[in-house]
C-alpha cells in the first residue's frame, strides 16, 4: 500500500469501529425473517390416515409437496415415500401408521382417487 492511501484506509477503519462502538444495539438488534403464508393443506378425508397425515406429513414441509405428485403414482410410490421420510429424513412416524397414511394418500393423491 502506497503511503498516501493509508491515512484515508487508516481513518475509514476508526471511523468504522467508533461506529460499532457507538451503536451496539444496531448490532444486537434481532433478525427477523418473515416466510410467506403456507395456504396449502392436506385434503380433508373421512380415512383414518387423514388425521395421521395431518400431524406427521405436514410438520416438516407443505402439503405441496403431496398435490404435486403424479397422480398416477400407485399404492406402492406413496408406500416408498412414506418410508423415505422415515429413513431419510427422521421422520416420526410409527410402523403402525404407515399403512393407513399410505392408504389416504394413495386415495387422496395418487392413482386410486375416487373421481
Ligand atoms: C422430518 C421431516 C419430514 C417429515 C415429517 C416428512 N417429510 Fe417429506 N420431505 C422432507 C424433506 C427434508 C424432503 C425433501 C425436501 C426438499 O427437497 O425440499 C421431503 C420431501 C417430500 C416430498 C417431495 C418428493 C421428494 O421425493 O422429495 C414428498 C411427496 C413428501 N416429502 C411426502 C411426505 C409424506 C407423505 C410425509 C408423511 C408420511 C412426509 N413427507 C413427512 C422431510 C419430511
Amino acid at each position: 500500500m502506497k503511503r498516501n492511501n493509508f491515512v484515508p484506509a487508516l481513518a475509514a477503519l476508526a471511523f468504522a469501529v467508533a461506529t460499532l462502538v457507538a451503536s451496539p444495539a444496531a448490532l444486537a438488534a434481532p433478525k427477523r425473517i418473515e416466510l410467506p403464508a403456507d395456504g396449502v393443506v392436506l385434503k380433508p378425508s373421512a380415512l383414518p390416515g387423514y388425521a395421521k397425515a395431518q400431524a406427521i406429513c405436514a410438520a416438516c414441509h407443505s402439503a405441496e409437496y403431496m398435490q404435486y405428485q403424479p397422480p398416477t403414482a400407485p399404492r406402492a410410490y406413496w408406500d416408498a415415500m412414506a418410508k423415505r421420510m422415515k429413513v431419510v429424513f427422521k421422520a416420526p412416524i410409527a410402523d403402525d401408521d404407515i399403512p393407513l397414511i399410505v392408504d389416504y394418500l394413495v386415495k387422496t393423491y395418487g392413482n386410486e382417487q375416487s373421481r
